[in-house]
């Protein structure tokens, strides 16, 4: 299996080490200038598994520094070795026996993800940001500064900001400037999972603790020890979960669901939520104990629409990004589109202005974007749009009308909206509505639709692998 899947990725223009054992697999990686790992769990004749090879990378990550990914190949049976492997830092678990396509997608987005990230961590002086985060107003430079200053203490940190302000990105920034890089950073969303099961995922359960729950598991708790666990959108917690977790938090210890021994955890919390906590104490819905439990280092991350100075490295740096990642080559923005999108109030923040830049980069077909490179619903905001469109490249004739400039401030915006989810699906229905479109109209040839839209080849090819569009689909 390991020729094989070392052939295909050969094809597809990785350089292979091959290994085969984990003794043989530590001595490659000391002499070869490695980006990816994939290992199988189980080794022959060997007293090291793929758990050693796992450990033994992250272990050797540079602090702050994101580690090499590793893939672990896992086959039926081996579903508790599989959850170690990701409490351990494993980037992704691939199930034997592996379609190579899927393979192949998690080698190249692996491999990507980790560039894209170096780019912010390596240099420590860099212009634009510090850890991967993108900023450098003085609400910026603060927020590294904390940042720094809280990384090693075993303190529960609160990051509170609206949705797309970066929380998920503070937050892994400080585990992995902490001295639990090595370990795992457990994410769990509190919003996303019902009620029922929420427990049981935090805290685990013992074998036969309630229907199907046939075999004892540990909870996310237990998976991050020693590392971090990320309570995403901790404000909707139900109270009797607000009453075990608040235990939990003050004793280091609790028991799984079912369960009779006590588990003592060295877990560390970093909770987030883009509620106004305080409020929802004042109102009876969260516990205030628990909200001083958490807030002991409170971080409030401020709304784009605030640091507006921050968008023209933001737009830099995304169109670096996308550049990279669709294969193509926009320069810039002219000065007419950067002052609109600066005045711009932004309701989804960073995560908005990301799916903008992204969008408009893919269908351009220029090297500088323009005002009329704006997705449509948000040129439908601009005032005056002929008259931008006609003066093109001039400063001072950008408005937005007071609903797009009203909808973006208000802070009404409901909490339980995902988002995060929708802009994603809004933007991929368009895309692919397009792509499909376009493909349709060349009889599904590749090479034109992507000279059509402004794509090279493999940009297309990615965007449609992506976008899971195939020709028996339609
Ligand atoms: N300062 C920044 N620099 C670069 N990219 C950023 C920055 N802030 C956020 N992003 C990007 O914006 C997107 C949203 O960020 P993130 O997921 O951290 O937001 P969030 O606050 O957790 O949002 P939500 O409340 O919706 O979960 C991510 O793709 C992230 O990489
Ligand atoms: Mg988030």
């Amino acid at each position: 299996m390991r020729k094989v899947i070392a052939a295909h990725l050969r094809r597809r223009g990785y350089a292979i080490v091959e290994a085969a054992d984990a003794v043989s697999a530590k001595r490659q990686f000391q002499s070869h200038d490695v980006d990816l790992v994939l290992t199988d769990l189980k080794m022959p004749d060997s007293e090291e598994d793929g758990l050693e090879v796992l450990r033994y990378v992250v272990g050797r990550a540079p602090r702050g520094l994101p580690s090499i990914p590793v893939l672990v190949l896992t086959a039926h049976g081996t579903a508790d070795k599989a959850i170690e492997a990701l409490s351990q830092g494993a980037y992704n678990l691939i199930s034997k026996p592996c379609n190579m396509e899927e393979l192949l997608t998690q080698v190249d987005n692996a491999i990507r993800q980790r560039e894209e990230a170096m780019e912010t961590f390596v240099n420590p002086n860099a212009t634009t940001g510090r850890f991967g985060i993108i900023g450098m107003t003085d609400r910026m430079k603060t927020l590294f500064d904390t940042i720094e200053r809280v990384a090693d203490s075993p303190s529960t940190v609160l990051i509170t900001g609206e949705s797309g302000t970066g929380k998920e990105l503070v937050a892994r920034a400080i585990h992995g400037l902490s001295g639990r890089s090595h370990r795992a950073l457990v994410d769990i969303n509190c919003a996303a999972i019902p009620e029922q099961l929420l427990e049981s995922e935090l805290f685990g359960h013992a074998k036969g603790a309630f229907t199907g729950a046939v075999k004892a598991k540990p909870g996310k708790l237990e998976l991050a020890d020693g590392g971090t666990l990320f309570l995403d959108e901790v404000g909707e917690l139900k109270p009797a979960l607000q009453v075990k977790l608040l235990r939990c938090l003050q004793e280091q210890q609790f028991v799984r669901v079912g369960g009779t021994s006590t588990i003592h955890v060295d877990t560390r919390v970093i909770a987030c939520t883009n509620r106004n906590l305080l409020d929802d104490v004042r109102a009876g819905r969260f516990r205030e104990d628990l909200y001083y439990r958490l807030n002991v280092v409170p971080i409030r991350l401020p709304p784009l629409r605030d640091r507006a100075q921050d968008i023209p490295l933001l737009v830099d740096f995304f169109i670096s990004k996308y550049n990279r990642k669709l294969n193509k080559a926009v320069a810039g923005v002219d000065p007419t589109l950067l002052e609109a999108l600066e005045r711009y109030p932004w309701p989804g923040n960073i995560r908005e202005l990301e799916n903008v830049m992204e969008r408009m980069i893919l269908f351009s077909e220029s090297t500088i974007l323009g005002v009329r490179h704006l997705p449509t619903e948000l040129l439908a905001g601009l005032k005056d749009v002929e008259s931008v469109r006609a003066k093109g490249a001039d400063v001072g004739a950008v408005e937005w009308t007071r609903e797009a400039v009203e909808s973006g401030s208000s802070p009404s915006l409901p909490h339980h909206i995902p988002l995060k989810r929708l802009v994603r699906e809004k933007t991929a229905k368009l895309e692919r509505d397009l792509i499909v479109r376009t493909l349709n109209e060349t009889g599904w040839n590749v090479t034109r639709t992507a000279e059509r839209l402004g794509l090279s080849r493999k940009g297309l090819q990615l965007k449609m692998k992506e976008l899971d569009i195939r020709k028996s689909g339609g």
